[in-house]
């Protein structure tokens, strides 16, 4: 049996005697956590303002999983499933301590004004705590970045220094908490394949030294966390630890990764809408997706070079999902547009329209819309905080920590990452079902394949 104790109580797993040692490796969730955030923008501000917010008992954690999410364990019929976080050993939001990089002066509680996310009554209860957390000079170079400009940046001589200089912040923040994990909330860069240069960790290194355009400022800090021996998780579509010589030096380095770009809005519907249309085998001849934003990210967006690194985040997911090679009459010919309109009234209040032109029973034509109203960051700020905890949770799980890319955290990314050959999973539901038998497996519960026959026996 897999236990854990919390405030007294005993959460109790079934499982088979061969799989309890698992959950007795994973190492306990002693001490503070460090959260280092590149990018003290809206994402970025949201979540580490809802964090205190809810230490406060000023508001719910809402859609977070690791805050509210149950996970069933044994039988239906047990009627047992506690919260995921009295089943695994996360670290307590009291025990997180947060710090960041930004090419802006401005302290978290002036950032989160600009953002204009949370209404001010809500921030100026916080602003104290807020006001504290002040940003350290950022790595940032406007050629991966066109439309900001920011003068707290760090000065180098070349890449390889600048990366020195992160990890020098790590080793001093290191000091100062028991464990830290890193997470990108930093701007979308502009669209980056992977060169000769991303090959291997020898040839990143030497890049380094020698200026290497094909490596931008999202990889110098992720180079930074992953030799640090710390985990990555990168809120951006930029192609930051989508390259071999990460994925190397994650294995290396016990430092966790996982998928790039928040799944907040569009494509979260589009991942459950998908699955739906082939789960019933209804065929799509074309979905039209335009947006309209306001914040600072929609005006970077509004640069096409940033935009067309978006753009191929989010086009991904259905090509996938649909699978057009096993069902050619039902998806072989999908017309898949994306737009991203930049409109400052709006600011983070985005507004999001799909229409999905679909066909059914002997080719007839029929038409789905989507009008989503939803908030950017309001829907970012706890997959960033989930992020956070669970990569936590893969650096202290030996099974999990020397895997490089961890999977099973698919279901919060528009572009998830796999091992090489492999095809990402990105229906939601599987997504999830993916996140929770990890979790299970790692504690050394009983799996849940939904089977059922056991009950009609
Ligand atoms: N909000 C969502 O729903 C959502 C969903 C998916 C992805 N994202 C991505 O998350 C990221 C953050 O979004 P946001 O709305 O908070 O944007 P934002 O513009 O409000 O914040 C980004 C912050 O990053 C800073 N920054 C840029 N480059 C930096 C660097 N090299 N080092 C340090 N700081 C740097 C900027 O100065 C800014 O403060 C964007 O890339 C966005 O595309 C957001």
């Amino acid at each position: 049996m897999a236990t854990k104790k919390k405030s007294g109580t005993k959460i109790v797993a079934p499982s088979s005697m061969g799989r309890k040692t698992a959950a007795m490796m994973i190492e306990p969730a002693k001490g503070k956590l460090g959260v280092m955030v590149v990018g003290l923008g809206a994402v970025a501000t949201t979540m580490i303002a809802g964090v205190e917010a809810v230490r406060r008992g000023l508001a719910k954690p809402i859609g977070s999983l690791t805050q509210m999410g149950t996970i069933r364990l044994g039988k239906r019929t047990d009627n047992h499933s506690p919260l995921i976080k009295d089943f695994v050993p996360l670290a307590d939001l009291k025990d997180i301590v947060f710090t960041g990089w930004d090419i802006f002066e401005d302290n978290v509680y002036e950032a989160a004004a600009h953002a204009a996310v949370l209404d001010t009554d809500t921030l100026k209860k916080l602003k104290p705590y807020l006001q504290r957390i002040k940003p350290m000079p950022a790595v940032f170079d406007q050629y991966y970045v066109k439309r900001l400009n920011g003068t707290h940046v760090k000065k180098g001589k070349n890449k390889r220094d600048l990366a020195e200089q992160l990890r020098a912040d790590i080793r001093a923040f290191k000091k100062t908490v028991d464990r830290v994990v890193m997470i990108w909330a930093g701007s979308t860069e502009i669209f980056l394949k992977p060169t000769a240069v991303h090959q291997s960790i020898a040839a990143f290194e030497k890049g380094l030294e020698k200026n290497d355009p094909g490596i931008a400022p999202s990889q110098i800090y992720a180079y930074a966390a992953l030799k640090e021996g710390v985990p990555f998780a990168n809120g951006a579509p930029n192609l930051t630890v989508d390259v071999p010589a990460m994925i190397e030096l994650s294995k290396q380095n016990a430092a966790p990764i996982c998928g790039k770009d928040f799944k907040t809005g569009q494509t979260f519907m589009k991942t459950v809408l998908a699955p739906a249309f082939k789960a019933r085998m209804i065929g799509v001849k074309g979905w039209f997706s335009t947006n309209i934003l306001g914040n600072r990210d929609g005006e970077v967006l509004d640069e096409p070079q940033s935009f067309k690194t978006k753009e191929e985040s989010k086009l991904g997911s259905l090509e996938y999902i649909f699978q057009p090679d096993l069902y050619p009459d039902l998806y072989s010919d999908i017309y898949h547009k994306i737009r991203i309109n930049y409109y400052p009234p709006r600011g983070d209040e985005k507004e999001a329209w799909d229409n999905i032109d679909i066909f059914g029973w002997l080719g007839y034509p029929m038409q789905l819309k989507v009008n989503f109203l939803c908030r950017d960051s309001i829907l970012a700020a706890p997959i960033a905080l989930d992020l956070v905890l669970f990569l936590d949770l893969a650096k202290r799980t030996p099974e999990l920590r020397s895997l490089g890319i961890q999977e099973w955290l698919s279901f919060y990314w528009k572009s998830p990452q796999t091992a090489k050959g492999l095809y990402p999973e990105h229906d939601l539901f599987i997504q999830s079902m993916k996140l929770k038998n990890t979790l299970r497996h790692i504690m050394g519960a009983d799996l849940i394949t939904h089977l059922g026959l056991e009950y009609y026996d």
